[in-house]
């Protein structure tokens, strides 16, 4: 067996397969299936202050090699979650990731301040969900407001801060660039990408919200050219993730620059996604003689 574990911002991970936010709950659906402390880590659910029941249907449409959401951020907030999920959470020895949402400033502080006694043990400040009307993308867009609110959070926060990107901008290595130097620890790319779906028959949407937020293995190839880019201009690590469906797919992410991949849409449309996943990067690595996983990362080379 390789070595897969890793050191993702003084977090120890067993192996760097995380399960992607809003694709695995807070882990007990998938752990009546299998023991969630085989992943490196679990990002949970986007969470607010209050809870939110997120956007009205239809939220979810069907696409080729993927899929568009639009579900708003539904979630039953944050102090629901370190009650009731969190101390579960805690007992099944993997990386508990909280990714924070807010509609303005003081909302992602406060949730950072909520967040800052508990045992989580990394934040993921999502600025780039496409779904809804206040804070989400808005702040993810130009570097000097990832700037202002990754400095601002980051000033509050306890634990290591992770600074979702949207790929729905012109040049996203500027907007690593910022998060890196407003003091992220490190970065997640890409968030989904946002479409629309249409009903030829009907003769209208597909999403209430008119459009959604692509995943899955078609946006693969920008999710690694955009992984591949930022790791050319940032030094802190860079947490890969659209479209994974293999070990092959991780270790791919890997050579392009990422330290660590999460596994979204795959979740869907196969529970044991992410187990297969690090089976099959360990069966890689050994295919590779390579002995740690953490080998991988940035060595892709030129045609
Ligand atoms: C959602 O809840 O709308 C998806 C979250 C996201 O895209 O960040």
């Amino acid at each position: 067996m390789a070595d897969l574990s890793l050191d993702l911002c003084g977090v120890k991970l067993k192996n760097p397969v995380i399960a992607a936010s809003g694709t695995f709950g807070f882990g007990r659906e998938f752990d009546e299936l299998y023991d969630i402390g085989q992943l490196g880590g679990i990002s949970v659910k986007g969470l607010s202050l209050k809870p939110r029941t997120g956007n009205p249907p239809s939220r979810i449409a069907e696409t080729p090699s993927g899929m568009l959401n639009s579900v708003g951020l539904q979630n039953p907030g944050v102090d629901s979650f370190v009650e009731n999920d969190l101390p579960w959470l805690l007992t099944k020895n993997v990386a508990v990731i909280a990714n924070i949402t807010g509609t303005c400033v003081e909302e992602y502080c406060g949730m950072a301040e909520r967040l800052a006694p508990t045992g989580v043990h990394l934040l993921e400040m999502n600025i780039s969900c496409p779904n809804v009307h206040e804070g989400g993308v808005a702040f993810g867009v130009k570097p000097e407001s990832v700037y202002a609110i990754t400095k601002a959070v980051k000033a509050v926060s306890r634990q290591p801060l992770i600074v979702k990107l949207t790929p729905n901008v012109a040049d996203i290595t500027e907007n690593a660039l910022a998060a890196q130097e407003a003091g992220a620890d490190a970065i997640s790319m890409i968030n989904t990408l946002t479409g629309i779906a249409v009903d030829v028959h009907r003769r209208c949407m597909i999403l209430k919200n008119n459009t959604g937020g692509l995943s899955g293995p078609a946006v693969r190839p920008v999710a690694l050219r955009m992984v591949w880019q930022s790791a050319q201009k940032v030094k802190i690590p860079i947490i890969g993730m659209g479209g994974i469906e293999t070990g092959e797919d991780a270790a791919a992410f890997m050579l392009c620059g990422a330290k660590a991949v999460m596994v979204g849409t795959a979740n869907f449309t196969d529970p044991f996604a992410c187990p297969k996943i690090i089976k099959e990067l360990d069966a890689y690595c050994e295919a590779q003689g390579v002995a740690r996983a953490q080998e991988l990362v940035g060595t892709l080379r030129a045609y």
